[in-house]
């Protein structure tokens, strides 16, 4: 399932990825549908035993099909702003299961989130909860509101994706959350319905949710001794894949640490998981453009850049780089991969022992999160299509684009020269 070798050659699902670089160019996104449904329900399986709701990260991949696919499945959203409503409403999504995160709504976010009836705000901070009480009463409802602890415990990841340290952005500190609740409790454009933490990316540990977890119950269980009582824990997303040789904690002991500690309560959990169910179901495709040996340093240039690609620039991640159809006739070398982008950073990756021509395709491996979402079109680069593969069909599920669309909604002077 997903992407396997056949006889050598890398196939996604029953296409062979060179076949999909020759009639769709490079660089370019393949997705498979097979994975992304397997990931989804191996989270929904791993919590079966209890009312849950898998609320798909939509930062990850937001493309229109995929979030279909997950509607389809009977998935829930987690949404970080309006432009990310308006495409799980567009590929279908119930907006009754979609949550809100983020630590800086605008009010027109707000009112148009309110106007289709999401599950609930995962709320950040006073001033937001304040906001929100406002505008909720002005259109005359009650804003469904689950406030985001900071628990501070180290998920021990990289500092750049991590967010339950108590000098992160994210979230309000256990005391704080207290004071929150109960002015929550009095404002009349608010319902309290949860609870809920989102302390990292990328987790290889459970340990660290447990802890949160545990630090959220005990924050429940005060208020509801003040008679504050909530129907939803939200445990967040951050389950990590493997990329290279991580050993990411398998989903059902996931699950076991979590479940043990919520025996007896009856909320409902939810989840909000992106790279998990994504990241391993996708793959950037570029080809070489040149082999480039100056002293000392081999440079295999390629089609793709830190534009289409930005995590090896900007995390220093480590993405697998493979020829799609191997060639014995090619001694290997050690290259640094690198794109097209005028800057140093533009480097896919770093040391990789290829054998490979100019003309070959590679395939950069674990794409599927965190990769189109975060291209840009820097250097006047349209972004690359997205593909999605089913069984032997290919769908466009987004077209390349083209460099006159780049300069869309951009006016020259008035006035002649
Ligand atoms: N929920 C909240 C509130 C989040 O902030 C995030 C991710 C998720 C869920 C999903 O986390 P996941 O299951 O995907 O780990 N661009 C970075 C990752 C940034 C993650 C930000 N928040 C990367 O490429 O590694």
């Amino acid at each position: 399932m997903g992407f396997q070798r056949r006889d050598g050659e890398w196939y996604a699902e029953d296409v062979a990825l060179s076949a999909i670089a020759a009639e769709h160019g490079t660089p370019s996104y393949v997705y498979s549908r097979a994975a992304i449904e397997a990931a989804w329900r191996g989270f929904d399986e791993a919590f079966g035993g209890r009312d849950h709701l898998i609320c798909y990260a939509v930062k990850a991949n937001g493309n229109l099909a995929v979030l279909d696919l997950l509607a389809r499945l009977g998935s829930g959203f987690d949404i970080v702003s309006g432009g990310e409503l308006e495409r799980v409403l567009a590929a279908g999504g119930d907006p009754a299961r979609v949550v809100f995160s983020g630590v800086a709504k605008s009010e027109a976010e707000m009112a148009r989130a309110l106007e289709a009836g999401i599950l609930a705000f995962n709320v950040e901070s006073e001033a937001e909860l304040q906001r929100l009480d406002r505008v909720a009463r002005v259109h005359g409802v009650q804003a469904p509101v689950s406030v985001r602890v900071n628990p501070d415990v180290d998920p021990g990841t990289h500092p750049y994706i991590s967010t339950g340290l108590k000098e992160n952005k994210f979230g309000v500190g256990i005391g704080q959350a207290r004071r929150l609740y109960h002015e929550a409790a009095a404002m009349a454009g608010i319902r309290l319905t949860g609870a809920g933490f989102h302390i990292g990316s990328q987790l290889m540990d459970v340990a660290p949710v447990a802890d949160a977890l545990e630090r959220l119950l005990t924050l429940v269980d005060e208020l509801a001794a003040a008679g504050i009582t909530l129907s939803h824990f939200d445990l967040g997303g951050g389950m990590g894949i493997r990329y290279r040789d991580e050993e990411p904690p398998a989903l059902t002991d996931y699950a076991a640490a979590v479940l043990a500690r919520l025996e007896g309560r009856p909320q409902r959990i939810l989840l909000e998981p992106g790279r998990a169910i994504v990241g391993n179901a996708g793959v950037m495709l570029t080809r070489v453009e040149y082999l480039k040996h100056n002293e000392g340093h081999d440079f295999a240039v390629v089609d793709a850049g830190m534009n289409d690609l930005l995590r090896p620039a900007l995390y220093g991640a480590w993405q697998a780089i493979e020829p799609v159809r191997p060639r014995q006739d090619v001694p290997p070398r050690r290259y640094e991969v690198v794109g097209p982008v005028c800057e140093s950073a533009d480097t896919l990756g770093s040391g990789r022992e290829l054998g490979v021509a100019e003309g070959d395709v590679l395939a950069v491996r674990s794409a599927g999160a965190y990769g189109f979402v975060m291209a840009s079109n820097y250097n006047g680069r349209p972004r690359p299509p997205e593909l999605l593969v089913d069984g032997d069909q290919v769908h466009v599920v987004r077209e390349r684009e083209t460099p006159t669309e780049l300069w869309r909604g951009e006016h020259r002077l008035p006035g002649r020269r």
